[in-house]
């Protein structure tokens, strides 16, 4: 059966990870976590680039090796996706044999077809982003300096001239336009399209594919004098990585790459074009979140301002950390971290109108009914826990869209309208006159936490998992459906206990 694939970028493993890198991964988990809960086999791949001057330049001012080098900063970015509970299928990196051979034999079929030749390079190249620039893309400064035209990077330019191999992305632009259009979920999100599309209107040039100064990368096929270009190299992981480990006929075509918006062009203009001259189908959708600034700053080495998320886990867990991430900022836009703001909804959203109510439901249930699951399904009665159910659909069509934020809202819309059941009912009065009728309020709002917990459970795996044990649900770790929380599958199955709060409060 196919699986749903998807993919992060390749991290460059210049420097350490942080809150862009963790969450572009954290929205992958999620995504993936979700459709594994619902039953669709899923592979996630992600992984780190090591290739290129950036590298390169990178270890020398470390002063190791770049194998070396790559080799402990690879390792800090699978250490971090272990600690955010990242639950990938694949890491690969780019200087494992498994990927370089592949990368070859795809270079070797371009120029056997004749969609890369030979040429000559001239022209400017930012070793910051590992992008080519022409003359006219960067225009010299008052000061007479070429700097990288990118808003984020504004580096000063290397000039370059060189032997080079080219690929023919000119041949491509007639077919990649006809895709864009017959393909309207190819690009994503929507308001994304324009620019793309505007883009390869303006005509398409040939792209330089391989370089004779920069050594540390993979030989271009019978003429080692070159290495092939970084880009080039990394974007084959997406095939090469399945294609290593058997996967590929499940995988691909990919249903997703999950990429910032920075890198959205070499995604979704070189990528196809290179996959439609190799004669592989294209993935289904690219999407381009936003950035993070940092207390409104955009985040940088001169600021010395990258948000670590260790620290932030550390005095908030992980969990509100990839809470936060997804409902701040809805996926597409850009948005700001602030301690403030993250503190702000770690105390309302979740210390108070979820794990309150977690503690306040339990406690209910302990002092009043024993600990014991109370009661049973009442037929045609209102309840709120089938109305929830009936919200599947909504939910799942949300997060189709790779709307996490909207997905939140709508959890958080039955956290509130369980606060709002409980103070309606007043359970502590009303068990002093109607003991039946407390039994039945709290069954409801049981099975409704139930239904949150396995809902939350690709955000907040932690919490899900916590909840479900507290909540008497011994079936954990897989995450209960609200058919099988209705169905009452796991009733009786455990007691119901009290357990110190979620979320303390900061
Ligand atoms: N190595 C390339 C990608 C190759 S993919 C075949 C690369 N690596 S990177 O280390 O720079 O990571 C880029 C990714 O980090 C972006 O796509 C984005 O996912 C994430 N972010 C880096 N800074 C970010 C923010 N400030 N905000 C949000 N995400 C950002 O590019």
């Amino acid at each position: 059966m196919k699986k749903y694939y998807l993919t992060t970028p390749l991290y460059y493993v210049n420097a350490q990870p942080h809150i862009g890198h963790a969450y572009t991964t954290v929205a992958a988990d999620v995504l993936a976590r979700f459709w594994r809960s619902s039953g669709r086999p899923v592979h996630l791949l992600t992984g780190t680039d090591e290739h290129g001057s950036k590298i390169e330049d990178a270890a020398a001012e470390a002063g190791l090796g770049v194998k070396e080098f790559a080799d402990r900063n690879s390792a800090a970015f699978r250490e971090l996706w272990s600690h955010l509970d990242i639950r990938y299928d694949d890491f690969i990196r780019t200087t494992e044999p498994r990927h370089e051979s592949r990368v070859q034999e795809c270079f070797a079929r371009l120029i056997e077809s004749g969609d890369a030749y030979k040429g000559r390079y001239r022209g400017y190249y930012c070793v910051s982003d590992e992008t080519y620039w022409t003359e006219t893309d960067a225009p010299p400064d008052e000061k007479g300096r070429r700097l990288c035209p990118n808003p984020e990077c504004r580096k000063p330019l290397q000039q370059v001239e060189e032997e080079s191999y080219f690929f023919r992305l000119s041949k491509f632009q007639e077919p990649l336009l006809r895709h864009y259009k017959e393909n309207p979920g190819f690009l994503l999100p929507a308001q994304r399209a324009n620019e793309i599309l505007r883009f390869v209107e303006g005509g398409l040039q040939d792209t330089a594919i391989s370089r004779t100064k920069v050594k540390w990368g993979i030989p271009v096929p019978g003429d080692p004098e070159h290495t092939i270009y970084v880009w080039f190299d990394a974007l084959l992981n997406y095939v090469t990585a399945p294609q290593s480990g058997g996967a590929f006929t499940d995988c691909w075509p990919a249903d997703v790459h999950i990429v910032g918006k920075e890198i959205y062009r070499f995604h979704a203009v070189t990528w196809p074009a290179m996959l439609l001259a190799l004669g592989l189908p294209l993935p289904k959708s690219v999407f381009a979140h936003g950035w993070w600034t940092v207390e409104g700053q955009k985040m940088s080495k001169s600021r010395g301002n990258f948000v670590d998320p260790r620290e932030v886990t550390r005095e908030y867990g992980v969990d509100a950390f990839r809470y936060f991430l997804l409902r701040e900022m809805p996926f597409g836009n850009d948005g700001d971290f602030s301690l403030d703001a993250l503190r702000k909804r770690y105390n309302a959203e979740l210390a108070n109108d979820l794990g309150n109510l977690v503690s306040r439901v339990e406690q209910m249930v302990d002092s009043y009914l024993g600990g014991a699951m109370p009661g049973r399904d009442q037929d045609g009665a209102p309840s709120l826990a089938k109305e929830f159910a009936a919200k599947g659909p909504q939910l799942a069509a949300r997060m189709e869209a790779f709307d996490f934020c909207g997905a939140l809202g709508l959890i958080w819309e039955c956290i509130g309208r369980l606060n709002t059941h409980i103070n309606e009912k007043t359970p502590w009065k009303l068990v002093k006159t109607d003991p039946e009728a407390t039994r039945e309020v709290l069954f409801d709002l049981v099975r409704g936490l139930r239904i949150v917990a396995g809902w939350i459970e690709p955000f907040m795996p932690q919490t899900a998992a916590k909840m479900h044990a507290q909540l008497g649900v011994r079936q954990f770790p897989a995450p209960l459906s609200p058919e099988q929380v209705l169905a009452g599958e796991t009733t009786g199955l455990g007691k119901i206990h009290k357990a110190p709060p979620l979320f303390p409060r900061k």
